[in-house]
């Protein structure tokens, strides 16, 4: 791979020590790929924020990162593995507060924005149409490509921290167009209702288009958390973190639809709901948020909520970032959740953090949460909004 002079003295540890690891990674990686240069990122979005998965061996390579690694375009961070406030109220013991907490200062230490949050693009890290960025999360990845138009691979976490201190990522993948073209027809051919729906149609679609990129053809109309519910679930059952809706995504107007295809049904998003609802009626958590809940969700979850009481043995999660949470607070919605016994989980996800052992059952919009739950060994139930808020009124799933 070609490396300019200033990238080579950086290779050599000029820059001191962080920026030589870093290089070491992006050069490696280049030359796997068969990238032939470095290309410059707008801005960074970094994975690996939980202690529950980085463990000590993990906090002590931050630290040693820290030392003199700063990042050098907007960079910010996925959910951490607790509310970084409100974590005695969730039930997060001490010891893991406080490892957490050093984790996120080696990140703060960094010039890192720690807003942890898998939906950057609703807080400020928002990417231009067609620009080059290093994102980790793949439900934003998958956004950001698709929704946006930006280009990025779906980077691990330290592959991201690398790009944030050298400012740049190696050209390969997505970055180049040719490896953004559609090549699988995907015709709809069912009605979408709510926000499940959507959760549901990213498992199929991921499941029958393999390794293929969707051009999804039959959706007239689709609203941004109904794209950001489908971004998590097309790449969390699938493998590409790229799709393009005719007439509704960016790009999708520059290509012709493919000649392969394959027709969803509404039995295939029946059969989907299936295997991703397993056999419960008592709901221990309702977590609603999986990707992060927008202020549009939130309204929505209060308007539900408002002279309601949430059922004294089932949690009630609203995940989100701690800005869209700011917002939820000055519209007065944080108070009717609060007061109806629902609590607010910022700058965490129900992936991340601790929850194995803790609840035995889950409800939620999100078919990726659902994935993610069964890993924690949770019964997984999944709904719209409205069906999640009855779940944890009533603790039971109807
Ligand atoms: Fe976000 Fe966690 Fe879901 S990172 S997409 S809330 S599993």
């Amino acid at each position: 791979m070609y490396l300019t002079r200033e990238e080579e003295s950086m290779l050599r540890g000029d820059k001191g020590f962080s920026v030589k690891k870093s290089m070491e990674i992006l050069v490696a990686l280049g030359n796997i790929y068969g990238a032939d240069k470095l290309i410059e990122v707008g801005s960074v979005q970094v994975s690996g924020v939980s202690y529950h998965n980085l463990g000590d061996a993990g906090l002590a390579f931050l630290e040693e990162l820290a030392k003199d690694g700063r990042v050098r375009v907007l960079t910010t961070l996925n959910p951490a593995g607790m509310d970084l406030e409100n974590w005695k109220n969730l039930g997060i013991s001490e010891d893991f507060a406080k490892k957490q907490r050093l984790v996120i200062k080696a990140f703060e230490k960094m010039g890192i924005i720690v807003s942890c949050t898998c939906t950057p693009y609703l807080i400020g890290n928002l990417p231009r149409y067609g620009e080059h960025i290093a994102w980790s999360e793949s439900s934003a990845v998958t956004f950001a490509n698709s929704v946006i138009g930006a280009k990025t691979n779906r980077e691990g976490g330290p592959s991201a921290l690398a790009a944030a201190f050298v400012g740049k990522t190696p050209y390969y993948g997505l970055h180049l167009d040719e490896n953004r073209i559609p090549d699988i027809n995907i015709i709809v051919n069912a009605k979408l209702k709510n926000l499940s729906d959507f959760g549901a149609l990213g498992y199929v679609i991921g499941k029958k288009a393999e390794n293929k990129i969707p051009y999804i053809t039959g959706i007239k109309e689709v609203d941004l958390d109904r794209l950001k519910s489908f971004s998590a679930s097309v790449v969390t059952f699938g493998s590409k973190p790229i799709y393009y809706i005719q007439n509704i995504t960016p790009g999708s107007e520059k290509y012709r639809i493919p000649k392969d295809n394959i027709i969803i049904e509404q039995s295939d998003i029946k059969e989907a709901y299936s295997h991703i609802n397993d056999t419960v009626s008592e709901i221990e958590l309702v977590c609603i948020g999986c990707p992060h809940c927008s202020i549009k969700e939130i309204a929505e979850i209060a308007r539900l909520l408002e002279n309601k009481k949430i059922c004294p043995n089932t949690e009630f999660w609203v995940a989100s970032s701690r800005s869209t949470k700011q917002l939820s607070d000055i519209r007065g919605y944080t108070k009717i959740i609060e007061k109806a016994g629902g609590k607010f989980a910022c700058d965490t996800c129900m992936a991340v953090a601790p929850l194995k052992g803790r609840f035995k059952s889950v409800a939620t919009t999100s078919a990726k949460g659902c994935y993610y739950s069964r890993h924690n060994k949770m019964l997984t139930k999944m709904g719209s909004i409205k069906q999640c808020v009855d779940a944890g009124v009533t603790g039971k799933w109807k």
